[in-house]
């Protein structure tokens, strides 16, 4: 292995992969190696530019702690996380499609009774949720788990509060024997994702925006059925085509209907996809 230049470099490298025990990592990393050398040729990547990558790369490392995933943040808006999301839950039409968990979601979020406010102090106007879950046959799935999250009227999760330490607009609840659930919290809002860290200072090189139009989360796991993980986004949204993690579906979209007494409506039903 000597005198290798750019054309015989790459296949030394996938000759010394060749013992790898689990193949699935032999085959993930050799495409992986063939597709990186290919754009480095691609690009004529220049010794400045691969290390500018690396101290982006280091200072993505460097933003993140136990309350701040720049990674997953840069996967998604380069996305890599919507990409994924879409070729690994390939369903049925008629079911409710999914879409990017972002870095928002933490364990442990309060349970709460059908009905109860999950705002629990957060700010915004008060919102009323309600909807069902149900299978492809139109079968009620009761006592599903359903995790919700949101941010607050300043577009801001609970979680990125330094200083709160309790969950606002966060909660779990269980879906009814008829499969219907419902719960207070407040309206939903658009929000910039976190643009104060290497993945912002990208976002402004290519003259991207930071924003997401408003939407709630909802993770809803059943037994029997594939996990949800989804949103559900806001009719009417500046943001809707031009979401800055690419995670706007139409079948998503929903109404917040503004009523006479001051407040909002929700209705959103979910049909989840049957595990064989
Ligand atoms: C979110 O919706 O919480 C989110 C998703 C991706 C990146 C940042 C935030
Ligand atoms: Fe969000």
């Amino acid at each position: 292995m000597r005198n290798l230049d750019e054309h015989t470099v790459t296949d030394a490298v996938l000759d010394l992969l060749a013992a790898t025990p689990d193949p699935r990592l032999k085959f993930v990393l050799t495409s992986l190696i063939t597709h990186l050398h290919d754009f480095a040729r691609d690009v004529e990547l220049t010794e400045a530019e691969l290390r500018a990558g690396i101290e982006f790369l280091t200072r993505t490392g460097h933003k993140c702690d136990d309350k701040r995933q720049e990674f997953i943040l840069l996967s998604d808006v380069l996305g890599l996380s919507m990409l994924t999301v879409a070729m690994n839950n390939r369903k049925p039409r008629g079911c409710t499609e999914s879409t990017v968990f972002g870095p928002f979601h933490v364990d442990g979020a309060p349970e709460y009774a059908n009905g109860a406010d999950i705002a629990n102090g957060a700010s915004g106007e008060p919102c009323i949720v309600r909807g069902t879950v149900k299978n492809l046959d139109g079968v009620p799935v009761a006592g599903a788990r359903i995790e919700v999250w949101q941010a607050d009227a300043a577009g801001n999760y609970d979680v990125q509060y330094p200083n709160l330490d309790i969950h606002q607009a966060r909660g779990v609840l269980s879906s009814q024997e008829d499969g219907s659930f419902e719960f207070r919290t407040v309206l939903a809002v658009a929000y910039p994702i976190p643009d104060d860290g290497p993945v912002g200072e990208l976002l402004r090189a290519t003259a991207r925006h930071p924003w997401r139009p408003a939407h709630l989360h909802f993770m809803i796991n059943a037994k029997n059925y594939q996990t949800l993980v989804t949103h559900v986004f806001r009719e009417g949204d500046r943001y809707l085509d031009s979401d800055a993690v690419f995670g706007v579906r139409e079948t998503l979209v929903a109404e917040w209907v503004k009523q006479p007494d001051g407040g909002y409506t929700l209705d959103y039903d979910f049909v989840l996809n049957s595990v064989n």
